[in-house]
């Protein structure tokens, strides 16, 4: 099977307005697509669509071959297993503490029992450069950027098939971005886990892409390999590189 992930002109609207038009993207197995777009352009409507969290009006979601729209409660939930999402807003359950936010699929989802979901997840928080001190403290009392990197560790602890990261560095320092995208990189090249991220940060988007689609007026206008984000002279594409107040996005 070539591809992990085929979206097929999926379409989304909320009271009458299509957040997406006819999105269509396909990721293979191992590759990193990073999906970039304006403030409100539909990026993480269209990752709660993929993952089944949002019902399209229609289009065809695929997850390892399967038309998640087909498959029953049971197996979408199996399907959900292999996948690893960080959320936006981090998302992390408040009332649990951090140990046993990222140990909670591997024992809920898996039936690790709680020394092994323990065991995995102080790697993980090492993984995402975070104290072991942090293990016994609740959501409520990290900075955001420890919500964030929680929410990594989080993600990456079943060790998934497919990585999903809504924004995973927004908000953090440049270091500590420059971890995580590693980590990122890490995944898709070392073990072969493919990934759809969405980024703001052009640094983190020329470090972690393979594959760059832009989303705009809810279609992906311009698709293309990360070295082509230098060379390509797509007007959108240089105006969200440059940062630029003039261009296409503002007429
Ligand atoms: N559950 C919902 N009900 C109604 N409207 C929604 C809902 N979720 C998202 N929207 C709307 O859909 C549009 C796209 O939202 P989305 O969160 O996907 O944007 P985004 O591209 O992720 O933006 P950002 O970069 O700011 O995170 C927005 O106009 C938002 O108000
Ligand atoms: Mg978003």
């Amino acid at each position: 099977m070539k591809y992990v992930i085929e979206v097929e002109n999926l379409t989304k609207s909320f009271g009458g307005r299509d957040v997406l038009q006819n999105v269509t993207l396909n990721i293979r197995r191992g590759e990193s697509y990073v999906v970039i777009g304006g403030s409100g352009s539909g990026k993480s409507v269209l990752v709660k669509c993929i993952l089944g969290l949002l019902k399209p009006e229609s289009g065809i979601v695929k997850i390892n071959g399967q038309n998640t729209s087909k498959l029953s409660q049971k197996a979408m939930f199996q399907t959900l297993l292999k996948c690893g999402v960080l959320y936006q807003g981090g998302a992390l359950f408040d009332s649990l503490n951090v140990i046993d936010n990222i140990s909670f699929g591997l024992i809920y989802g898996y039936g690790k029992s709680q020394k092994e979901a323990y065991g995995i997840a102080l790697e993980k928080l090492n993984a995402v450069d975070l104290d072991e001190k942090v293990a016994k403290i609740f959501p409520a009392e990290l900075s955001g950027g420890m919500k964030k990197r929680v929410a990594l560790a989080r993600a990456i602890a079943t060790n998934p098939d497919i990585i999903f990261f809504d924004e995973p560095t927004t908000g953090l320092d440049p270091i500590t971005t420059g971890i995580i995208d590693e980590l990122i990189v890490k995944c898709t090249k070392e073990m072969g886990i493919s990934a759809l991220s969405i980024t703001h940060d052009i640094s983190s988007l020329r470090r972690i892409s393979d594959i760059v689609g832009l989303l705009y007026n809810g279609s992906i206008i311009w698709e293309g390999k990360n070295e082509e984000l230098d060379t390509t002279d797509n007007p959108y594409i240089r105006q969200f590189l440059a940062g630029s107040p003039v261009g296409p996005f503002t007429q």
